[in-house]
């Protein structure tokens, strides 16, 4: 993108709904919506401003690589990803949940061997399990994870859980709390160089619009 756009990635759905307040705050609100428009970039009310919109986990790839010069994602993508690569300056306090080990509220007979661990986020597992001295079998899954127990694939999973429905309607429950997850506003260290003056505006804005939202 040129060197006089800022362009943002965020994903559909959730980040974006519970961005768009923060975005308009700092004067920011996109022209297009991505719920009904096929654009990938979003043109918003600055024409030198862009919202790139993309798949949750793809945006830490997208901002390390300066193909986006901010993102906005989950700590759980963050944590994922991996590496340091990437400025992490602010906590948007925004997709708030917890990330935990949960499993069938009537567990199955236990089976030989290792505990199994059906989860999208296998390096938050593994780091989980590692520290808790505890030798476990990972299964990698990319969604439904809720699934595993009850089917027989996995003894417990590592999952994402807010209200707690999702495991409730489906015969599990909560059982260890990992961490506790909100979305933070990423930045390419090459971008935080080339285009200091704006991208640190844009991030001080950003922090006051998270404080006001939380007074
Ligand atoms: P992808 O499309 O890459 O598979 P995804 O389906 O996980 O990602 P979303 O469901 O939009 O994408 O979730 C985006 C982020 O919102 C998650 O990474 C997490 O930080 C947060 N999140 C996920 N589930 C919840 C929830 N139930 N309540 C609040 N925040 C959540
Ligand atoms: C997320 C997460 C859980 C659910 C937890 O799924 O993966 O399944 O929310 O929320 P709850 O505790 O309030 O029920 P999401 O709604 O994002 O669906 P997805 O996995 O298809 O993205």
């Amino acid at each position: 993108m040129s060197n006089d756009t800022i362009s943002i990635a965020v994903s559909k759905g959730r980040i974006y709904k519970e961005a768009l307040p923060l975005l308009a705050h700092a004067g920011i609100v996109p022209i297009d919506d991505p719920d009904t428009s096929r654009k990938l970039i979003l043109d918003t009310n600055q024409p030198d401003v862009k919202l790139v919109i993309i798949r949750a986990s793809d945006v830490p790839t997208f901002v390390e690589y300066g193909a986006a010069d901010m993102g906005i994602t989950g700590k759980d993508v963050l944590l994922e990803y991996g590496g340091s690569e990437l400025y992490e300056p602010l906590d948007l306090q925004i997709a708030g949940c917890k990330m935990m080990v949960a499993g069938p509220t009537e567990p199955a007979a236990k089976r030989p061997g290792r505990k199994r661990i059906a989860s999208k986020y296998v390096n938050i597992a593994k780091k989980f399990y590692a520290a808790k001295g505890e030798q476990v079998e990972i299964i990698k899954l990319y969604g439904s994870m809720e699934l595993a127990p009850l089917v027989g694939l996995a003894d417990l999973i590592v999952d994402l859980v807010d209200t707690g429905n999702t495991l409730k309607a489906n015969g599990l429950e909560p059982q260890e709390h990992i961490m506790d997850i909100s979305s933070r506003l990423i930045v390419n260290k090459a971008s935080m160089k080339m285009k200091h003056a704006r991208i640190k505006a844009f991030i001080e804005t950003m922090a006051e619009a998270v404080a006001t939202r939380g007074a």
